[in-house]
């Protein structure tokens, strides 16, 4: 019990390892951990979700899938799950990628934080960091991106502002969400009742939720709202991670 309590947070680094573009300076905590960024992403969120499952069991065709997305934060989740759907060697996918983000940070800082895993994903850093610089992120409210790949289409709706806002705007029910908005020590907000309502109201049935936190307020918060919760092996520092699937 000791232990999972000792992980629900980020792993403390020691302060001078840690560049400072590195950390959201309204949470005193880091973005993401940069070491395993990409594969970390794809074990706690993608495989959390089930979201490979679901387009091969859509059968040929056109495969829509809906991802909510808190805390957009450097997009590093929207590089890597377009790196994994790259790779998967399924076509003719429409991906809609609703986030939401409170303190947007500017392109500059985005390919700094992102720079981390150059060598891994060069041409989509490039791809969603030139696309980004053309939001204009002192305006609230949604802004689109698309971007075309070889898996098919993804389209992020990012809002700008409070994550509740963003999801009580949302007209369609996400089939996923992926939920990273800084560890619930650090930024509670992001793991109120409130919040995790609107969020299992904007959920389909049998619809999912991963997470990289197993703090016991997430998963009773999460259950109170319609989750099935489950613990799943963690990842690099992490010992256990969080999915969910909406009954
Ligand atoms: C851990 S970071 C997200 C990392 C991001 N998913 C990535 O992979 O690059 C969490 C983000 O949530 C944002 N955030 C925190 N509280 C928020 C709120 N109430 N509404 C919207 N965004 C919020 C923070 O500013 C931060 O950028």
């Amino acid at each position: 019990m000791l232990q999972l309590l000792m992980t629900q947070e980020r792993p403390p680094l020691p302060t001078m390892h840690v560049p400072p573009y590195l950390v959201n300076e309204y949470y005193d905590d880091r973005y993401f951990d940069v070491v395993n960024a990409i594969e970390e992403a794809k074990h706690i969120f993608f495989q959390g979700t089930g979201i490979m499952d679901t387009l091969c069991a859509a059968g040929p065709g056109r495969k829509e899938f809906i991802i909510g997305e808190t805390g957009f934060g450097a997009g590093r989740l929207l590089i890597a799950l377009m790196d994994f759907l790259d790779n998967s060697g399924i076509t003719d996918i429409a991906i809609t990628y609703n986030s939401v983000e409170l303190h947007p940070v500017t392109s500059e800082r985005m390919a700094s934080i992102l720079s981390g895993f150059r060598t891994e994903a060069c041409p989509l850093i490039d791809l969603l960091v030139s696309a980004y610089s053309r939001i204009e992120i002192s305006k609230p409210g949604w802004h689109q991106i698309q971007l075309t790949r070889p898996f098919g289409i993804i389209t992020l709706n990012l809002w700008i502002g409070e994550a509740l806002d963003m999801v009580h705007a949302l007209s369609t029910p996400c089939d996923a969400w992926f939920l990273d908005g800084h560890g619930p020590k650090k930024n509670p907000a992001m793991w109120r009742h409130e919040l995790l309502m609107a969020i299992g109201e904007k959920t389909v049935t049998g619809g999912a939720v991963a997470t990289f936190t197993v703090a016991g307020a997430v998963r009773r918060g999460l259950t109170d709202v319609g989750f099935s919760v489950e613990q799943r092996p963690g990842v690099g520092g992490k010992k256990a991670v969080l999915k969910g699937v909406k009954g």
